[in-house]
């Protein structure tokens, strides 16, 4: 193994789990020179990427997929054990989700951990990258009982749909352990990419991924009560969002308003870290607070569009009759992933109250994979934003994908049955839509 004085050689890498982390991290080690074996449960999947495939949408990832596979540093294997016999580093990227009560299931964890421990080479480093609760890196070296194999814990900072871009430019790599040669060794893995790298204690580095992603969250809950101000007071929240994020200790990144955060990480880590906290006898008041204002803006969306298009939302079917052309189904743009996505909550609750609604979406006007019609169920597709309009009472933007801020108005005006456009996203030009004979309701837009 490398020690810190040596000059930087590539290593010899395992991966676990092919998810948009794994995948990414697998990839973007190799394009750094590692030799990188990428290992998944999944028999198909990993023939699927076998055969060049990519199952995830993220910018970037096709050309270092294949860049590195075609330099023969990167290769995929089906079984983690497979894949980690001869690794000196295996990073875990399989996935964390949910339990009923808001903490981590880390059943993969562990099942990846029962296949690997037996193969590890003696002097082997197993690396978390998947979000863990805070103390797993100790769940993980117990459950190990391999006393010549170190753990460390080097949390992921990607967002989907820009993965392999955060990956190649981070702010910071996050890496903690016990084991300072190990937690080095890893560091250097690194090196090529000349960034600020803070190696700390476990618990630090696992406190430090939930902070982060619970920070932001609230970021985005203050800025969408910050336009519920707006619209009660009369102000405009891009005017405030400047006003404010010009100051270099706030920032304007990650203050946009919208329907609320949705995705694979702010809900499930927002709700562990309320509940990792409560099981330290911590009552974390602030961060329930971001989840409540971010329930609370669905509903508020909700009553947006209904307002729109003159329904109140009184009796048990309000909206009975009521068409609604939905433009965005994924939880933000750039990405095909439907899960935990705001605006699959609002159309589905707009559907309870009698609506009917047709959506558009660019990652669903095709044909849809297993996965997406198991999310969408029996939700009418269009194949296009105006064909989504047609004799709509009300049109409502819901994902900021970029061809809805350059709709054709006049067309979308005259295929609608009412006038109404609910921009959850702020992405239209509010005179652009009046032009057009349209009435426009963005978020925090007076
Ligand atoms: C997030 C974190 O950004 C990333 O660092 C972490 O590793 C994983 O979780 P991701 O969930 O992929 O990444 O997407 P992100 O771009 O953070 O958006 C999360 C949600 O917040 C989306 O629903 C998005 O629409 C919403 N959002 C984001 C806003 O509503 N306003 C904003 O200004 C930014």
């Amino acid at each position: 193994m490398q020690s810190e004085a040596d000059p930087w050689e590539p290593a010899t890498l395992a991966v676990v789990g092919t998810g948009y982390v794994g995948l990414t991290t697998g990839a973007c080690l190799a394009s750094l020179g590692h030799d990188v074996t990428c290992a998944d449960i999944d028999a198909g999947k990993i023939e699927r990427l076998r055969n060049g495939e990519i199952p995830i949408v993220e910018a970037g990832l096709d050309e270092v997929v294949g860049a590195a596979v075609a330099a023969g540093r990167l290769r995929f294997v089906t079984g983690a054990a497979a894949g980690t016999a001869a690794a000196d580093i295996v990073f875990l990227c399989v996935p964390t989700p949910q339990d009923e009560d808001g903490s981590a299931d880390l059943s993969y964890i562990e099942a990846a951990i029962h296949e690997i421990a037996p193969v590890l080479k003696p002097g082997a480093i197993v690396v978390n990258k998947s979000t863990v609760p805070v103390g797993s890196t100790r769940v993980v070296e117990r459950a190990l009982e391999r006393t010549d194999v170190s753990v460390v814990s080097n949390p992921e900072f990607l967002r989907e749909g820009t993965a392999v871009f955060d990956f190649l430019h981070p702010d910071r790599v996050v890496i903690g352990g016990a084991d300072e040669t190990a937690a080095k060794t890893v560091a250097r893995l690194y090196a090529p990419l000349d960034t600020e790298i803070l190696i700390t204690d476990a618990a630090s580095a696992e406190t430090i991924k939930y902070a982060a992603n619970g920070f932001l969250a609230m970021k985005i809950s203050f800025v969408n009560a910050v336009a519920a101000m707006c619209e009660a007071v009369g102000a405009d929240v891009a005017h405030v969002v400047e006003g404010i994020g010009s100051d270099h200790r706030i920032g304007r990144a990650f203050l946009q308003p919208g329907p609320g955060w949705g995705g694979s990480c702010f809900p499930k880590d927002s709700r562990a870290l309320v509940s990792i906290a409560a099981d330290h006898g911590y009552d974390f008041s602030m961060m329930r607070g971001v989840i409540e204002v971010n329930d609370q803006q669905r509903v508020r969306m909700i009553e947006k569009i209904s307002r729109a298009a003159g329904r109140d939302l009184v009796g048990d079917r309000p909206l009975d009759g009521m068409t609604v052309g939905a433009l965005g189904l994924t939880f933000k743009a750039g990405t095909d992933d439907l899960r935990e996505s705001p605006s699959l909550a609002i159309l589905d609750q707009l559907e309870r109250a009698g609506a009917i609604v047709t959506a558009y979406d660019p990652t669903t006007a095709g044909e849809l994979d297993h996965v997406q019609r198991d999310r969408l169920g029996s939700m009418r597709l269009a194949t296009s934003a105006v064909a989504a309009a047609a004799d709509a009472d009300v049109v409502v933007i819901l994902t900021e994908w970029q061809e809805f801020s350059c709709l054709d108005l006049d067309a979308i005006a005259a295929t609608m049955r009412g006038s109404a456009i609910v921009d959850t996203r702020n992405i239209l030009d509010p005179a652009a839509v009046r032009a057009a004979g349209l009435v426009y309701d963005g978020v925090g837009r007076s």
